[in-house]
């Protein structure tokens, strides 16, 4: 690449700036990372990721400067003034998590970046954000830019939302299903243009909006995501109240090519830092815009959601008998999605700490969530293998589908547990083999026998 390219800063390196920055590294731009805790500098620095996040500990080793044989390509550091220094293109990827006690997003985070970064720009520079923000953020950090910026209207504000998903971050940061840009200027089009050269040469569809529009196509997205899955959650009520199988109805829904068969699997929901606290938040600022009837159907998406987690429980105790009360429960992952590590607002912790509170003795493992489990609900029981967590066990709940829990061997744990029932709170396991090894097998929105 010429030595004219964009040199490339990201700011905050959590699942999304640390993937960011290895794949802007990967498009062969010279990129800083920036995060203000230095422990996840300093383990960046050694080419590796704070989170696991399949293949980014090896995009990260394979450009890190310093790491044996990588391009050298990518650094991270704790100043600001560096990044200011060094940045063209500064991408801002920090959190906007739920504000404590209420709806709207916590933009503390986002604010600070601009408020540190924007005094010490005295080079041309633009600033994109990718953080999911309410709409109206842009145009107001796009004012806060302007106002600080010693270097004034060559340093420009740009929207560019994010639609990676975890277990798939580095794929989807590669290679985009869309990407979607707002911006005030050609120049700042042109910039992000040439930032994703690759992947729009490749084929990724290279859409130009306005601020307020860039903001929407995220929350929007996230938005109808969580109502298929309620939508499909919804029919599973149904299904238990008729004996039918949503399996089956999700599946023969999914034929028609205008619903498609994705993310109608039914289950205990939707979890973790987006959908859950992305559609409040959207609630939370239609309602600032004098729109909130246009959301109300928001609302619903969410308790039906939050209602999967109580009827999973409503289900084990059944299971047991109708007190949970000292009764052994072993819970088969952590995660609120397979191929992740992150537990935040997990639908399965959610379901064991119910549990405990309602008195029964729960073992949780989990392949990779472990660390983060124990670290938000230490007074669960922790088990390091699924074999021993379902040891003496009266129930065990299938919480998040990872493949290893698929190729568990029934038999195997029949001779394990004290009582063979079984709930999938995934519909990710084989009724069929289950029953056939004795166990008594229950699903959410499928037929009992
Ligand atoms: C979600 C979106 O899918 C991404 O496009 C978006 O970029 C991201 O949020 C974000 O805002 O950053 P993610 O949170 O990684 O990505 O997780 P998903 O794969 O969407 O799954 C969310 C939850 O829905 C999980 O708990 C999953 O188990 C559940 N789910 C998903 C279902 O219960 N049923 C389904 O059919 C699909």
């Amino acid at each position: 690449m010429a030595s004219t390219a964009p040199r490339i800063t990201v700011i905050g390196t959590g699942y999304l700036g640390a993937t960011h920055a290895a794949a802007m590294a990967e498009l062969g731009f010279e990129v800083l990372g920036l995060d203000v805790v230095p422990e996840k500098v300093e383990l960046l620095s050694q080419g590796r990721a704070a989170m696991f996040e399949p293949g980014l500990d090896e995009l990260l080793a394979r450009h890190v400067t310093g790491v044996s044989g990588a391009t050298g390509r990518l650094r991270f550091t704790t100043s600001y003034a560096e990044a200011a220094e060094f940045g063209d293109v500064h991408f801002v990827c920090v959190n906007t998590p739920q504000r404590h006690g209420e709806y709207a997003c916590d933009m503390s985070h986002v604010d600070a970046v601009i408020e540190s970064l924007a005094p010490l720009l005295t080079r041309p520079a633009l600033v994109v954000g990718k953080s999911t923000v309410p709409v109206g953020s842009a145009d107001r950090l796009a004012a806060r830019v302007r106002e600080l910026a010693p270097v004034g209207r060559d340093a420009e504000l740009a929207w560019n939302p994010e639609f990676l998903r975890e277990g798939f971050a580095v794929k989807d940061t590669l290679h985009p299903d869309r990407i979607v840009v707002g911006v005030r200027s050609q120049r700042a089009e042109d910039l992000l243009r040439e930032v994703y050269a690759r992947p729009v040469a490749e084929g990724s569809p290279f859409l130009v909006t306005d601020f307020p529009t860039a903001e929407l196509v995220k929350t929007a997205a996230n938005s109808f995501l969580a109502t298929k899955i309620s939508f499909i959650n919804a029919m599973a009520e149904v299904c238990e109240a008729a004996d039918g199988d949503v399996v089956k109805l999700a599946e023969a829904m999914g034929h028609d090519e205008r619903i498609g068969k994705k993310y109608l699997r039914a289950g205990i929901g939707f979890g973790g830092g987006c959908l859950p606290k992305d559609i409040r938040a959207f609630m939370a600022r239609a309602g600032e815009l004098g729109a909130s009837q246009a959301l109300t159907f928001l609302r619903e998406v969410d308790s039906i959601n939050m209602r999967r987690r109580g009827h999973m429980v409503e289900l084990a105790r059944d299971a047991v008998g109708g007190t949970l009360l000292g009764k052994r429960v072993a819970v088969l992952g952590a995660t609120f999605k397979p191929d992740s590590d992150d537990v935040r607002d997990s639908p399965a912790l959610n379901v064991a700490g119910q549990l405990h509170l309602q008195g029964a003795q729960v073992t949780v493992y989990d392949p990779k969530g472990m660390d983060n489990a124990r670290a938000l609900f230490p007074t669960l029981g922790y088990a390091p293998t699924a074999l021993e967590a379902v040891r003496g066990a009266d129930v065990v709940l299938h919480l998040t589908e990872w493949r290893e829990f698929r190729e568990l061997d029934p038999e195997r744990l029949a001779d394990e547990v004290a009582e063979r029932h079984i709930l999938d709170g995934r519909n990710a396991l084989d009724p069929a083999v289950w029953r056939k090894a004795g166990w008594t097998f229950r699903a959410l929105g499928r037929p009992t026998a």
